[in-house]
């Protein structure tokens, strides 16, 4: 076949420039290959391309691969697009606080048609790092805290941007990433070492990349970290073992950004010789931005460290994928219709959609939201009111700063007879203070505050640990302020809270009349905004992590296991903290909606099912509020006695129901009780006959969920 054929024509130097990622830079005279010329584009040395953006660009440098360099070999173009390419939708952790895996779905197809459109074949996306600690920036891009929802989430997101067959012109293949266990490095501090125990890695880490590998994601990015004294870039038995034997992953690893070379640096390899040797010996095919595959293999073949099988073996598994992404049939597929105006209305109706659903109301205390009748006056302060770059979050792909729309935007918009005033106040950081008087001067005779604070876009993400997670720089001094003086105007103030992970806020939370957590919801933020704050739309989205009330309370998640000193509340010898609660400011699943909803009536059957049954939970969802709106319902589990400790509540479901004021709906939640297995002491899945305890309700609260039990049964 022609790959064989392929491979037996090419020298090493055209292998190995299969198995290398270079970056391409932009300079004056149009886009450059960072480190080397176009020239290893004609050579055939550099065979994969990232961060190139737009289809002339991309054609361009594809024809000199396929018309000038010798064997025509296509390059591969990949960026990461992890929440939109020209139009963004909300950051994965927004995203994923909608719980509906079609939406999930249909963002990731709406990127992949924009990005492919522009020559783009593979993103590094999506993130499925589960992620405890807010201190760590990454926790932004990916689902949050739970397993589960990670699972769902990397089907729908490979779903989406894979298509039905990857060689289609609007697909992109997705690179499930960074496996495995990232997000868990000492202290929520970017890049360092992090232990884990193999328990942990099996029942939380690894799930979302088994997922994403069940449902034929065609690449898996290596984390960059050192778990337990071996990096994951030379991690030959999570790699090769876990990964590819195991979970059946037959697709192509790709290195992090000069995570190769970085292996120096971790202390497991003397040169680059012995760094390529060992990522690639672990299973990495594509060197990402080290050069250590083009300068070290060929050092690592002479000492015997690697053989020429090794390197065909991966250089096959790239020209694979080139293959069923439909690029030797016609590298300029992607890119060959330019988008259409049509089509860019569609996505932002979508954007706009979902950036509505991702808003998750933490506070609303004496239903000061919605602005209902309409403000005639509003003073919208604070930095993050009027950013339109910062609205893009972490990963703005090609989205311009400019363009996206903002809050102050969004209400003017909505509320075109209304008087809106606007001040900055304070800058997202820094010291100044010179802007709060004038500032607190608009709150005078206005019907409401609304504070727009929170991070810049780059303050979470990559690289962006934070060891205080108060809002930043002279933010609260104002907050503090403008609180004062709209509450003795007697004005409501409302807060929005822009940000890529839960805030350590207590203090505001606790003065706000209301507050919303907007996270950053993309190129529609401001008009979804306005839309859940004038009433157009009730708040739907649920936080997927749980907010800490203190620094020192993380990591803090849901699903815990017990203590042998349960909490109680006279008694200190028991696990708490002497000094703050045991509780988050806001569970896991927190967030209220315009509607009052009352569960009630939980059944569920069977009462003893066995391995292959479907167990079904049905529960009566009332809306007895005044306007319409959607809950969403959660299914955990208790497994109270097993042959291992259990967390003391487990995700396994969830659905959402949207209701009329005064409608009531049936709502079934079912889970097939073959997904109650878990890791026994030896760590091999077992079924564990006895009872269960299903928790059926609206957060990861022990108080709001109704209970009923089951017994598993043996056979
Ligand atoms: C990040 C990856 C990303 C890569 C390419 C790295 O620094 O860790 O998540 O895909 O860069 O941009």
């Amino acid at each position: 076949m022609k790959i064989d054929a392929l491979l037996e024509n090419m020298t090493l130097a055209e292998k190995l420039g299969q198995l290398t990622m270079t970056a391409a830079g932009h300079a004056v005279t149009g886009p450059v290959i960072a480190g080397d010329s176009v020239e290893a584009l004609r050579t055939g040395t550099v065979g994969n391309v990232l961060n190139l953006i737009g289809a002339d660009h991309v054609h361009s440098w594809q024809r000199l691969a396929v018309e000038e360099s010798r064997l025509r070999i296509p390059l591969l173009f990949a960026l990461d697009i992890l929440h939109g390419y020209r139009t963004l939708f909300p950051i994965a952790l927004a995203e994923a606080g909608l719980f509906d895996p079609a939406s999930w779905a249909a963002t990731a197809r709406a990127a992949a048609v924009e990005a492919a459109a522009e020559g783009i074949a593979l993103t590094f996306a999506p993130m499925l790092d589960i992620a405890r600690d807010p201190r760590w920036g990454r926790m932004a891009e990916g689902p949050g805290e739970d397993p589960l929802v990670g699972c769902r989430m990397a089907e729908a997101k490979v779903r989406g941007f894979q298509g039905e067959s990857l060689a289609g012109s609007g697909t992109l293949a997705a690179t499930a990433k960074h496996f495995v266990g990232y997000a868990a490095v000492t202290a929520g501090r970017e890049y360092a070492a992090l232990e884990l125990s193999e328990r942990t890695l099996e029942e939380v880490h690894l799930p979302p990349f088994a997922a994403a590998v069940e449902a034929g994601v065609a690449a898996v990015m290596p984390a960059f970290t050192d778990l337990a004294g071996v990096p994951l870039t030379a991690h030959r038995r999570l790699l090769h073992d876990t990964l590819r034997e195991r979970l059946g992953f037959d697709g192509v690893l790709v290195s992090d950004y000069n995570a190769i070379a970085e292996l120096i640096q971790h202390g497991v390899a003397a040169d680059e010789g012995e760094a390529a040797a060992l990522s690639l010996k672990a299973g990495v095919d594509i060197d990402m931005m080290a050069g250590a595959y083009r300068r070290g293999l060929p050092v690592a073949l002479q000492r015997g460290l690697v053989t020429m099988q090794e390197i065909d073996a991966s250089v096959h598994r790239v020209l694979r994928l080139k293959e069923r992404l439909g690029l030797f049939e016609d590298p300029f597929r992607r890119g060959a219709r330019p988008d259409t105006a049509v089509a860019l209305e569609e996505r932002r109706r979508l954007a706009r959609e979902v950036a509505t659903r991702a808003i998750v109301m933490l506070t609303n205390t004496r239903d000061t939201l919605p602005l209902d009748p309409p403000p005639k006056r509003l003073a919208v302060l604070g930095p993050l009111a009027d950013a339109s770059a910062e609205m893009r979050g972490a990963w703005w792909a090609a989205a311009p700063a400019e363009g996206q729309v903002t809050l102050v935007q969004g209400l003017r918009d909505a509320l075109p007879a209304a008087e809106i005033r606007h001040a900055a106040g304070v800058a997202i950081e820094g010291t100044e203070t010179s802007g709060i008087a004038p500032a607190l001067a608009l709150c005078d005779g206005v019907d409401a505050v609304v504070l727009c604070l929170g991070e810049a876009a780059i303050m979470s993400g990559e690289a962006a640990s934070r060891a205080h997670l108060d809002l930043p720089g002279a933010q609260r001094a104002f907050a503090e302020a403008a609180l004062d003086r709209a509450h003795a105007r007697g004005a409501r103030v409302i807060t929005v809270l822009f940000s890529g992970r839960p805030l350590v806020v207590p203090w505001l939370t606790a003065r706000a009349d209301a507050v919303l957590a907007a996270w950053f919801l993309g190129s529609e933020a401001g008009n979804a905004l306005a839309d859940v704050m004038t009433g157009r739309r009730s708040p739907s989205g649920r936080t997927a992590v749980t907010w800490p009330r203190a620094l020192g309370q993380i990591p803090i998640f849901y699903a815990e296991r017990p203590s042998g000193r349960p909490y109680a509340r006279d008694n200190r010898y028991t696990t708490r903290y002497i000094d703050e609660p045991n509780e988050p400011l806001f569970p896991f699943g927190h967030g209220l909606t315009y509607g009052r909803f009352t569960l009630a009536g939980l059944r569920v059957s069977p009462s003893t099912p066995r391995e292959h049954d479907t167990i079904e939970a049905q529960v009566e969802v009332a809306n007895e509020g005044a306007r319409h709106a959607t809950e969403t319902v959660f299914l955990f589990i208790r497994d109270k006695v097993a042959r291992v400790t259990r967390p003391q509540l487990e995700l396994k479901a969830f659905g959402s129901v949207t209701l009329a004021p005064g409608e009531r709906k049936t709502l079934t939640l079912a889970v097939s009780a073959g997904e109650l297995k878990y890791p026994g002491p030896d760590l091999e899945p077992i079924f564990d006959p006895g009872e269960i305890e299903i928790l059926v309700g609206p957060a990861a609260d022990r108080r709001c969920l109704l209970a009923a039990t089951v017994r598993l049964a043996a056979g």
